[in-house]
């Protein structure tokens, strides 16, 4: 009998047009765009899957509770109603909602951080590595040993807990600011973090003295595989998994724009009253008000129904089995990918696949490219374009662990036949592989490079496409 694709739990209430240019004109407007992706503009993409994050879609309860923003300064209803849903959900003391998650780092890291101190996480994601870097911290990744293995074995996001407690002894805990899990582990894939991997690396903070932090975008997900995957957790429902998890933590920075399911939203949880003090002082600075923090009271209702929604069983279940169904698509099409597949993307091998263009040259990106000229679809480079260059304090070159493409899939956005398109154009890139040419930087920031270099096209004809 035929396999059964995965299938929403819910339906199609309000549709939005989407419009494929033609070949020669997607061409033209990556040339434009300096052949960096994210210079291109959203009406000339098919299908975006840059990122997961403020691009899913709302549910009708969603935009009904719109509807109910308390727009007050201080004191809102809204930041209430936000309030106890965080407070329920994660068990935390004190709230500090804002805008999105790197403002929660900002804020953080320019409240803990001292110059020179370092701050361990089990793999930093760009914006955590970057606002480390820019408060004067030093990030360190321990991602555990099976992080880059060839081999599809279950929580590969976990942070390796050897290297961790040597850290620590090699240095006093007064160089550590604290310890960051990111959960999943975007960065290696989406990879979730086990339970007990969280126990492992709370009670060795706790021994130390060191905070424990957890970067948790992506929570809910990371619930849902603990729940499906790790012995004695089948019978736990998402919400006690998610409970058990938070205890294990002194805090949290939150980007609520990926299981939040809202389009914008973040925010700080944690126990220490404090650090709570400081953190409000620099929110007012920077953010808001601590009763909105640079949110409108409509965001904080949105927020509220939408973190109950994502820790909805089916979806969840639906949601990484559409990863899952997507991965093993462009498996068959010929492009290697990170196994198994994470919580939110399918990461593409482009390292093995484009094994004649050295990493220098950032085979990333050229796959990245093919997939825009070839379909209109937008994808997104994570090897050495953005990892890679020059450490800002050290001035030490900076490595990526692997050359990847991130194809980030929206939540509730689009169907597996948008999946199947992005498929078959997979194969077309794959027939033409040996054609795809590398990439050269012609102007770079500081920070966060990928974001706004330009790029130069090795060989020009390469990025053509057959039509
Ligand atoms: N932490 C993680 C693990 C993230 O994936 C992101 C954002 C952030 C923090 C920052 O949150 O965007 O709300 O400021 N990730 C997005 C992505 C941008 O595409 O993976 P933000």
């Amino acid at each position: 009998m035929r396999k059964r694709p995965p299938a929403e739990p819910y339906r199609i209430k309000s549709v939005e047009p989407i419009k494929l240019l033609v070949p020669e004109e997607r061409l033209y407007r990556l040339r434009q765009a300096n052949y960096n992706v994210f210079k291109l503009d959203g009406s000339d993409i098919y299908l975006d899957l840059l990122t997961d994050s403020g691009t899913g879609a709302m549910s009708a309860r969603q935009w009904a509770a719109l509807m109910l923003g308390d727009e007050t300064y201080a004191g809102a209803r809204s930041f209430r109603n936000f309030e106890k849903t965080v407070k329920e959900i994660f068990g935390k003391r004190f709230l500090l909602p804002c805008h999105q998650g790197r403002s929660a780092e900002n804020m953080v890291f320019s409240t803990v951080l001292k110059k020179g101190q370092y701050v361990l996480n089990n793999t930093h994601f760009d914006t955590t590595r970057g606002n480390t870097l820019h408060k004067g911290g030093i990030p360190v990744d321990l991602p555990c040993p099976e992080a880059d293995s060839e081999e599809s074995i279950p929580f590969k996001g976990n942070m390796d807990v050897v290297k961790l407690e040597a850290f620590i002894r090699e240095h006093t805990p007064e160089q550590i600011a604290m310890v960051i899990m990111t959960i999943t582990n975007n960065s290696v894939g989406g990879q979730p973090v086990s339970m007990s991997n969280i126990h492992e690396v709370s009670r060795i903070c706790r021994y130390y003295r060191i905070p424990f932090f957890f970067d948790c975008a992506r929570f809910a997900e990371n619930a849902f595989f603990i729940k499906r995957d790790e012995p004695g957790y089948q019978n736990k429902s998402i919400a006690e998994i998610t409970t058990e998890m938070f205890a294990c933590c002194d805090g949290a920075m939150m980007s609520a724009k990926k299981d939040g399911l809202a389009n914008i939203g973040g925010f700080i949880i944690l126990d220490d009253e404090e650090l709570f003090g400081k953190l409000t002082e620099m929110l007012i600075l920077i953010e808001g008000f601590p009763t909105y923090g640079g949110l409108a009271g409509r965001d904080l209702e949105v927020l509220s129904v939408g973190l109950k929604e994502v820790m909805d069983y089916d979806y969840l279940d639906f949601r990484i089995d559409q990863v899952k169904y997507f991965g093993e698509k462009i498996k068959e099409a010929g492009i290697p990918i990170v196994e198994p597949t994470g919580g939110h993307a399918v990461f593409c091998d482009a390292g093995q696949l484009l094994p004649h263009i050295p990493p220098e040259q950032f085979p990333g990106q050229s796959l990245t490219a093919a997939f825009y000229v070839e379909g209109g679809v937008r994808v997104v480079e994570i090897g050495s374009l953005m990892f890679g260059g020059v450490d800002p304090n050290t001035g030490e070159k900076m490595t990526a662990r692997r050359e990847l493409v991130r194809m980030a899939l929206p939540r509730r956005v689009f169907t597996n036949s948008h999946l199947d398109y992005i498929a078959a154009t997979a194969e077309r890139i794959v027939a033409r592989k040996e054609s795809l040419r590398g990439f050269e930087i012609t102007r770079e920031p500081v920070f966060l490079r990928h974001f706004t270099c330009d790029l130069k096209a090795l060989n020009s004809e390469s990025v053509m496409v057959d039509g």
